[in-house]
């Protein structure tokens, strides 16, 4: 696995001291607040595990999975709900987790849908910001990264699904994608 790329972009150690530094802002943020924190599956799993054990304060889990709707082979540019919150939101603090935010459809859907459902208040954190990718009109309130506008595996981000226990973001090598 280790083979295929061709560069590291984020290592262990550079992901470690984002999530310090964002871990003690929220829990200055969220001391006082008994937030939900919603973590994005799949791709977020690596970023909350690391996030919520370095959080000091009182908080609530729960797990959402959305997806690019494809029709056939064309993708419809839909969000569907694979997998919907076990908890009621409503009157809520809500904090997102999500691994990147790119064009921010998935991000833009997420924060209608808990406002619709009653959240008190709605925020968002994600490891990587690509902002050059962005189509939907969606702000980051905290990020580890800035990224380039390139296609990023490792740390919960995949490529056809793998890739995700890479320990470091990284870019995969083009022979990767030519020989699919
Ligand atoms: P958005 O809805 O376009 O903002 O994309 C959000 C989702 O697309 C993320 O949660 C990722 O699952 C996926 N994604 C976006 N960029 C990348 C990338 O560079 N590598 C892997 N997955 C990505
Ligand atoms: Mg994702």
């Amino acid at each position: 696995m280790n083979n295929d790329i061709e560069r590291v972009l984020y290592s262990e150690q550079d992901i470690a001291e984002a999530i310090d530094r964002l871990a003690s802002q929220l829990t200055e943020e969220y001391k006082d607040k008994r937030p939900i924190i919603i973590s994005v599956l799949s791709g977020a799993i690596l970023f909350t595990v690391d996030m919520i054990e370095k959080m000091d304060i009182m908080a609530q889990l729960d797990f959402i999975d959305v997806s690019t709707y494809f029709g056939g082979t064309e993708s419809t540019g839909k969000l569907k709900l694979i997998h919907d919150l076990n908890k009621d939101v409503k009157d809520r603090n809500i904090l997102i987790m999500e691994d990147i935010v790119d064009s921010g459809h998935t991000l833009s859907y997420l924060i209608d849908l808990l406002k619709e459902r009653g959240a008190k208040s709605v925020k968002t954190v994600s490891l990587l910001d690509k902002p050059e990718g962005r189509e939907y009109d969606v702000e980051v309130d905290y990020y580890g990264f800035k990224v380039p506008n390139e296609f990023l595996v490792g740390y919960g981000l995949d490529y056809k699904g793998y890739y995700r226990n890479l320990p470091y973001v990284g870019i995969l090598k083009p022979s990767v994608y030519e020989n699919d």
